[in-house]
């Protein structure tokens, strides 16, 4: 009996080794250079483009002479500083310049230093065959995603409208009124041999999915915001959009997304020997998870008890995000990021001491662009050299006393946020009436987002749930 089983533990072991070692023969030559699946929408870039009849250049500053408005707001957007951006580039260096980031975060070919030709092996983008790219405009790259990725194309300029009177030719591309134009580069899928839920930068399956797409929302509506005024020098007043894109690198529009309500949850018999609250965190007005996109951010959640000398006593934090093993395989092993309009409830107890004078539990929002660790990691090895720009922002902090004699009353009204996007005249549902209903059913029917179409806003209301017994 011992004979057979060591003979079938020896077998086990020389199969995993066979296995081991396999594996690190062959797998670096499998794994792909990148890390995500290519879809035809970002495998090449935008191919090269022509200045069209009628003005002097396509870069951005060329088109400032007529829409300076627009130019301006696209000047302090991410759009723009895609390609200088400290943090893309620092993280290039890490991939090695490979060509296939710069198709959405330069998209244009007359931005790439390179042509990029046949890939060796089908799929495999570091075997591709570059050859210098002559017409190649090294200060059009420095301006990233430039108004001309999405609007120039064969010597036309392209747009929301049907009637523009320009000094360039125009012409109507449905792309403009729906998400087509920003799913090209807001949606990755993964590859084989990657375990992701959904791909790694993918808003477009958390949207679609969500309550906001189904009442016939658009990306545009809160990314960019409805404005009436002239869409160039001396043309009409119109419908028109602000180029914002504000999102993750904005404080102010992660508080729009985030509603954090602390509630004192001590049963009244304990109340002066515990303490127990619940932070709740709602996602009431992202049109998709928070966060999105990039895996990298997260949000933590931090409870902290403090006596009257400021010394920490306890604190406890929580995370969320999505967890993803890089290696050997690409594995997602949780996601918690909250949809749109749904919610995650914290829990924090503590016992209290005989001393509860200046007792204090302060409960705190965190938004993190990456971790600290992987900051200085890209310091120390890829050279980020810009050490200003921050990346994590404190979104909300409430501080409660814990004294019994001095605490806070209970909360007891109803948060209620609101965000102002455009009349949704683009969405079916929304013709017919003034104001749309949708309620997200969590059995405890505590959300709800109701949307004004006559005045464009859209609020949506938290009922905190009472005490319990
Ligand atoms: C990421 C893609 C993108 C970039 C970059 C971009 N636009 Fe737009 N632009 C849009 C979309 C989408 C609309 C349609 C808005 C709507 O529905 O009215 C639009 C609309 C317009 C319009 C019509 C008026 C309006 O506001 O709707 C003008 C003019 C315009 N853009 C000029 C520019 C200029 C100039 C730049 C560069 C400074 C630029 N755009 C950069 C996507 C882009
Ligand atoms: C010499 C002035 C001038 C320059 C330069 C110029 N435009 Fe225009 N553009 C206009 C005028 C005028 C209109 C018409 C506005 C209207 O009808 O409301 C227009 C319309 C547009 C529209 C709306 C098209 C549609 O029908 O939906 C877009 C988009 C646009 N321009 C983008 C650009 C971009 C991008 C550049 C730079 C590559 C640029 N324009 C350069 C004057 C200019
Ligand atoms: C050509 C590719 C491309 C297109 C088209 C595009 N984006 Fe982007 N977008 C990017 C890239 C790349 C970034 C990140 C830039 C960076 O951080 O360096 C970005 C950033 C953003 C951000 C800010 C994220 C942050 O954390 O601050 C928002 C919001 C956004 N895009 C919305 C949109 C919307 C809405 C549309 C459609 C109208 C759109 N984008 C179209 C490539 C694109
Ligand atoms: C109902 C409004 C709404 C709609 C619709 C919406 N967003 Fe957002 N989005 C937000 C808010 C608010 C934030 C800020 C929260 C945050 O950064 O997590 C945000 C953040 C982002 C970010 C920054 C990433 C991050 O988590 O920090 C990106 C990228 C983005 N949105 C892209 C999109 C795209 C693409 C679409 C369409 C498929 C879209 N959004 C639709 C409201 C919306
Ligand atoms: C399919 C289009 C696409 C490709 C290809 C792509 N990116 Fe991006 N990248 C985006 C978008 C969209 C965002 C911002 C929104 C988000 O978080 O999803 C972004 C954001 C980033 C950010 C975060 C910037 C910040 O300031 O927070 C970094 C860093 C980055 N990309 C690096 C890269 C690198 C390196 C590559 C190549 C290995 C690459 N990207 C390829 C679309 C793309």
């Amino acid at each position: 009996m011992v004979k057979i089983k060591n003979k079938i533990i020896a077998g086990v072991a020389v199969v995993i080794l066979l296995l081991a070692g396999l594996y690190f023969i062959v797998y670096p030559r499998v794994r792909s250079h990148i890390i995500f699946g290519l879809r035809e929408d970002f495998r090449s870039a935008v191919p090269y483009q022509a200045v069209p009849a009628g003005i002097d250049g396509i870069r951005s500053k060329d088109c400032a002479k007529c829409h300076q408005e627009i130019y301006d707001e696209w000047k302090t957007s991410i759009h723009s500083h895609s390609y200088v951006d400290p943090f893309f580039q620092a993280y290039w260096n890490k991939d090695k310049h490979i060509w296939i980031c710069l198709n959405c975060h330069t998209p244009l070919v007359n931005q790439q230093p390179n042509l990029v030709g046949v890939m060796e092996k089908p799929g495999r983008v570091e075997t591709a065959l570059l050859t210098p790219n002559p017409r190649y405009d090294t200060d059009f790259q420095q301006e990233g995603i430039t108004c001309a990725a999405c609007h120039v194309r064969n010597g036309v300029i392209e747009g929301p409208y049907a009637d523009s009177k320009a000094p360039h030719p125009t012409r109507f591309n449905e792309r403009f009124t729906t998400t087509k134009i920003c799913f090209t580069c807001h949606q990755v899928p993964s590859d084989k041999f990657q375990f992701y839920n959904i791909g790694p930068c993918a808003t477009f399956p958390e949207f679609e999915t969500g309550p906001y797409a189904k009442q016939g929302f658009i990306c545009q509506d809160c990314h960019m915001p409805r404005v009436e005024r002239r869409a160039a020098k001396d043309g009409p007043v119109r419908h028109a959009r602000r180029h914002l894109w504000r999102g993750g690198h904005d404080p102010t529009m992660i508080r729009t997304a985030i509603d954090a309500i602390l509630t004192d949850r001590t049963p009244t018999e304990k109340i002066g020997r515990e303490a127990n609250y619940t932070l709740t965190f709602y996602n009431a007005l992202a049109g998709h998870k928070v966060p999105t996109g990039d895996p990298d951010r997260y949000f933590t959640i931090e409870f902290e008890v403090k006596d009257k000398t400021g010394r920490v006593l306890k604190s406890q934090s929580h995370t969320i995000g999505r967890w993803i093993i890089w290696q050997p395989v690409i594995l997602e092993v949780y996601d918690n990021r909250p949809m749109p309009l749904d919610y995650l409830d914290y829990n924090f107890s503590y016992r209290l001491p005989e001393d509860q004078e200046g007792l204090t539990l302060t409960a705190r929002v965190r938004y993190h662009i990456l971790t600290r660790r992987a900051h200085q990691r890209l310091i120390d090895k890829y050279n980020l050299t810009d050490l200003n720009t921050p990346y994590e922002f404190t979104i909300t902090e409430e501080t409660v006393s814990l004294n019994p004699r001095t605490r806070s009353v209970e909360r007891t009204t109803d948060s209620v946020k609101s965000i102002q996007v455009a009349s949704l005249n683009h969405s079916p549902q929304c013709q017919n009436g003034s104001t749309a209903l949708t309620k997200l059913k969590q059995g405890e029917n505590r959300h709800e987002s109701v949307t004004n179409i006559s005045t464009g806003s859209v609020t949506t209301t938290f009922q905190p749930r009472s005490v319990d017994p």
